[in-house]
């Protein structure tokens, strides 16, 4: 198993109108290895060897969106919830997929505990897959804190700002359940540098709007429902966090913020959290 992952079995997909190389292995059932596409329906994410089979599958299947149920619509973007429990099969193709483009062994594929959450870009032809993230539901192997287990923007959609979108998504369901979240590690580096680059320019927006005021690390967690571990991470790496005569301090100069925010580029895609409808499990 060891020396599979080094291989890529799969050398490309082809879903709605992308074709894509893939990156990484994943484990699919025997009968979708070594070959050289992949096609997937993009509403049902079925799996097909040949073409000729996904366009026979697509005259008869009836979905325009993913399965669940929308909780978010903005512009041409909608979020779809659904559940590993009811909806596995569709979950466990997700997984699969996203191992194409994730480094990681141990992604989970025991679908059953976790939520889905499926970005999409909405047309006259329906809600087309955009990227996801997983989320574990509540329960006794419920690791407190882990607000998002798997996140993937699919490869022909990424750096348009969908990865931060489903970040601060992720962060606006811990603010309905009130109480902080961090993503489940390890973290790819992509995944690194995407949420590095948020929580950055949230906390710097947080101590920009209680300029003069004396915030603690667990003030901005608050706010913000970081984690204080990754606030501090953040403090520490922008040097917001200084030592001075004995104490550590906040280094706040407007001007220094400014140029700080500069360095957490593109703000991505935006939640609006009264688009948002969503209550959670208990
Ligand atoms: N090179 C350098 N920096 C990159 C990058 C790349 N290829 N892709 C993203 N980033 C960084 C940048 O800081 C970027 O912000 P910027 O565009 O303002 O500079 C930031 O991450 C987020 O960009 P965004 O457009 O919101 O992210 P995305 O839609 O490209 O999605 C991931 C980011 C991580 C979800 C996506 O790369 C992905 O799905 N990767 C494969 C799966 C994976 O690794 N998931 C994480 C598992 S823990
Ligand atoms: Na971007």
């Amino acid at each position: 198993h060891e020396e599979l992952t080094r291989f890529k079995t799969i050398s490309f997909i082809e879903i709605g109108k992308h074709r894509c190389e893939t990156w990484y292995f994943s484990p699919l059932p025997d009968y979708f290895q070594n070959i050289d596409t992949l096609y997937i329906c993009e509403f049902c994410l079925s799996f097909f060897k040949y073409k000729s089979e996904l366009i026979r599958h697509a005259c008869r299947c009836t979905l325009q969106h993913p399965m669940g149920n929308e909780i978010y619509r903005e512009g041409n973007i909608s979020v779809f919830e659904v559940d590993g429990a009811r909806n596995t099969p569709y979950c466990e193709n997700l997984c699969y997929i996203s191992k194409l483009f994730l480094d990681h062994k141990n992604l989970s594929y025991d679908v059953l505990p976790f939520l889905f959450y499926i970005l999409t870009e909405v047309d006259d032809y329906g809600c087309h897959i955009a990227g996801y993230f997983s989320k574990e539901k509540p329960g006794p192997q419920y690791i407190p804190g882990n607000n998002l287990s798997c996140i993937l923007v699919m490869p022909f959609m990424q750096r348009k700002g969908y990865g931060k979108f489903l970040i601060s998504f992720s962060y606006e369901l811990s603010k309905k359940e009130q109480r902080m979240g961090t993503p489940e590690r390890p973290i790819s580096d992509l995944g690194y540098a995407s949420y590095f680059s948020w929580w950055s320019a949230e906390v710097i927006k947080c101590l920009e709007e209680n300029q003069g005021e004396m915030l603690s690390i667990n003030d901005i967690s608050q706010k913000t429902y970081i984690l204080p571990a990754d606030i501090m991470e953040v403090l520490e790496k922008l040097k917001i966090l200084r030592y001075n005569q004995g104490n550590y301090v906040f280094y706040t100069n407007p001007e220094f913020l400014t140029r700080l925010k500069k360095t957490t580029g593109n703000p991505g895609r935006l939640v609006y959290p009264e688009n948002l409808h969503w209550t959670p499990l208990k």
